[in-house]
């Protein structure tokens, strides 16, 4: 083996390892042997020194700031794109020509109606159920629905299914916050947008007309840009886990949804937002940047913080950009984006979180701004499963069109009881 190798010395023995080389990013050591060569495993609980797999679609430096996807820049595409293009460029690769554009748009527009059988399983839940709980059961629901695109060795199928997911979610979605509000659920209409089209189904009332508003349709275009993907997160490594198998598509996506409920993931923008409304005034932020500073105290900073940018999340600036907008065309004035932005200047000039390369991440802003625009906070991690769907597909086709691929089967470090006979209940 050349220099592009990396030798480990374990029990008496040198053993070598390959050292692959992305287009870009850290160097990889190929350890796919040592458990043949060595008889050990590696420890990385949380995974924050592996890669679970190669992968073509979204780059992260998060010394930088930096997240690329398919190597565009997402300032860009989020100032400049939409997010059917930001669709199309992770599904396939390349950004679509007008005509490929607009063939996608109709494709997915084509399947945003649900069938009809569907509705009857948001009666089955309660009226204050969280939204994000409807999504699990009615996504999970589809994989009993749509078996003309279920077999997933079928690159045809699985391009069906994943145009399926990326339509329906809206569709879903929308239906989960009418039952929640008591309102009846408003069918699709696919003379409008993907983006304007959500906002119709889930504001308008069947007693009045109802106009998108251009500028609320754009900022939510561009909300849904920045969530569509983010390498190798907890949800998007549930879906390819749960794909690895191969199951279901819908199942797996039902698997993401469920992972990026917690608020450690996706939950932060509802825990942001209530958070900020807690705090309520800015003489009252340094309170609450004590408590976050405090081993003592559970309480975190939420929307700050990142497990792999420890520079400001390039999401967060144009999630800023996007609330000025927002607030001023709709003239809200909220004293929870007053709070927001003086925290973050605390924050930013605080020895704590200056040493630890804390700074807002995606999740700061946007929840300012879908409160805005009128969604409940219990709906804002819906609207983030509705974005990564695209995502999680577009990680998924791609894990099982990879030669390399596997079922994913983590090892562990056992520190249980070693073997010990079984003793009769009687004599316990
Ligand atoms: N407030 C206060 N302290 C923090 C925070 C925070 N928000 N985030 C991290 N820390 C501290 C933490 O206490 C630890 O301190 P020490 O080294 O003294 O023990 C240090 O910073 C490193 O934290 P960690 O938990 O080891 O880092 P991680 O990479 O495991 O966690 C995180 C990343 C996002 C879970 C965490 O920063 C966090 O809980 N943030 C708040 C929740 C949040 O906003 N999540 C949204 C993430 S972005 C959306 C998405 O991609 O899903």
């Amino acid at each position: 083996m050349g220099d592009n190798s990396a030798k480990l010395n374990f029990g008496g023995q040198e053993t070598d390892y390959k050292v692959l080389s992305g287009s870009v990013g850290p160097e990889v050591i190929d350890i796919r042997k040592l458990y043949a060569n060595t008889g050990a495993f590696t420890y990385d609980p949380g995974f924050t020194s592996t890669a679970s797999c190669e992968s073509k679609l979204t780059y992260i430096d998060g010394d930088q700031g930096i997240l690329l996807h398919r190597g565009y820049p997402i300032d860009q595409l989020a100032e400049q794109s939409s997010f059917m293009e930001v669709a199309y460029l992770l599904l396939r690769g390349e950004l679509p020509g007008k005509s490929e554009l607009e063939s996608f748009t109709r494709t997915i527009s084509r399947h945003t109606m649900l069938n009809e059988q569907l509705s009857t399983f948001y009666r089955g839940f309660r009226r204050d159920a969280h939204p994000m709980a409807i999504m699990c059961g009615v996504v999970g629901a589809l994989s009993a629905f749509y078996h003309d695109s279920t077999d997933i060795n079928d690159p045809y199928q699985r391009m069906v299914a994943s145009h399926r997911l990326i339509a329906k979610m809206p569709t879903i979605a929308a239906m989960a916050y009418k039952y929640s509000v008591g309102q009846p659920f408003v069918y699709p209409r696919n003379d409008l947008s993907y983006t304007g089209n959500f906002l119709r189904m889930t504001f308008s009332v069947p007693a009045e007309d109802y106009v998108v508003d251009p500028v609320i349709e754009d900022a939510m275009d561009k909300i849904f840009i920045l969530h569509a993907d983010h390498e190798q997160n907890a949800s998007t490594s549930t879906v390819r886990l749960a794909g690895s198998s191969g199951a279901n598509p819908f199942a797996c996506i039902a698997a993401g949804i469920a992972c990026l409920w917690g608020p450690a993931h996706g939950g932060a923008n509802e825990a942001a937002l209530n958070m900020l409304r807690e705090i309520g005034t800015v003489d009252r932020i340094p309170e609450y940047i004590a408590r976050a500073k405090n081993k003592d105290d559970p309480f975190r900073l939420m929307g700050f913080g990142h497990r792999v940018y420890k520079n400001y999340d390039p999401r967060a600036k144009v999630m800023q950009k996007t609330a000025n907008e927002v607030l001023e065309r709709l003239g809200v004035k909220d004293p929870v984006f007053d709070v927001a932005r003086e925290l973050e200047q605390i924050a930013l000039n605080d020895p704590y979180f200056v040493e630890k390369k804390l700074y807002p991440n995606v999740d700061f802003y946007s929840g300012v701004i879908l409160s805005a625009i009128g969604f409940p906070t219990t709906m804002f991690t819906v609207l983030f499963a509705l974005a990564r769907t695209v995502g999680w597909v577009a990680q998924w086709n791609e894990m099982i069109s990879d030669p390399e691929q596997k079922i994913g089967r983590p090892r562990q470090l056992y520190t249980g009881p070693t073997a010990r006979d079984y003793v009769d209940v009687d004599k316990r």
